[in-house]
């Protein structure tokens, strides 16, 4: 219980790490949370700090994620191996479940982070190193549906909630375990009211294309 407690709670403070934040302030002596839209995301990098700063966030964030998950399936394993009082020892039913609640984590630390006041970004990037990281190919066709409605619309909040959407049916339709559906759900339901601006502006149709400024943001 005290394993997966620690892994919740680094993977809370993994997720926390703010690297949009610190791009702001040291490169631009920002706060990017007064600019643009306002996240911490490589998409708000992108319009008010610069295209190789926001690459950088975009690959971090996304490691954060997946680093979060590989963490768990190591301290599992290695767990296991020495034969740890693991909950009941049966691996197999803990680890998918620990996995989920992991990745659930690092989303949460990601947009609501210790580190900036519970304030953060939209938890798109370290959700896919999240998927990455729990099955490839989910994340891969979630990825696919993202840079798919991205060529066409140049819009990254809406191919973000596309994402969010699809994911589920990539989770249904590779037959993944239970908790990992859930993570689908609940994690994509979470991506999407993270955008509650954005769906506003798309619908206002004022949600600005890649790189473009936030109409009447701060
Ligand atoms: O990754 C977040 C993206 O979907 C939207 O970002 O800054 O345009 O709200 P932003």
């Amino acid at each position: 219980l005290a394993l997966n407690g620690l892994l919740l709670v680094s993977a809370y403070l993994l997720g926390s790490m703010p690297p949009g934040y610190w791009a702001g302030r040291l490169l631009k002596g920002i706060d990017i949370r007064e600019h643009g839209s306002g996240s911490t995301g490589a998409t708000n990098v992108l319009r008010t700090v610069g295209k190789a700063p926001a690459l950088v966030v975009l690959l971090v964030d996304i490691l954060k994620g997946a680093v979060a998950i590989a963490a768990v399936r190591w301290c599992y394993t290695v767990a296991e191996a020495q034969s740890l009082p693991l909950p009941t020892l049966d691996v197999a039913v803990w680890l998918p479940w620990m996995v989920t609640l992991v990745g659930m984590a690092a989303l949460l630390g990601h947009s609501k982070s210790i580190f900036l006041g519970f304030t953060g970004g939209k938890s798109v990037a370290t959700s896919l190193g999240v998927l990455l990281a729990m099955n490839w190919m989910v994340g891969a066709g979630t990825l696919a549906v993202f840079a798919l409605v991205l060529a066409i619309s140049r819009i990254v909040s809406l191919s973000s909630i596309a994402g969010a959407i699809a994911v589920s049916g990539f989770m249904m339709f590779t037959h993944q375990p239970l908790p990992y559906l859930l993570f689908g759900l609940l994690g994509g339901l979470y991506v999407i009211l993270r955008h509650r601006a954005n769906i506003q502006r798309l619908l206002a149709g004022s949600e600005p294309r890649l790189g473009q400024p936030v109409p009447n943001a701060t």
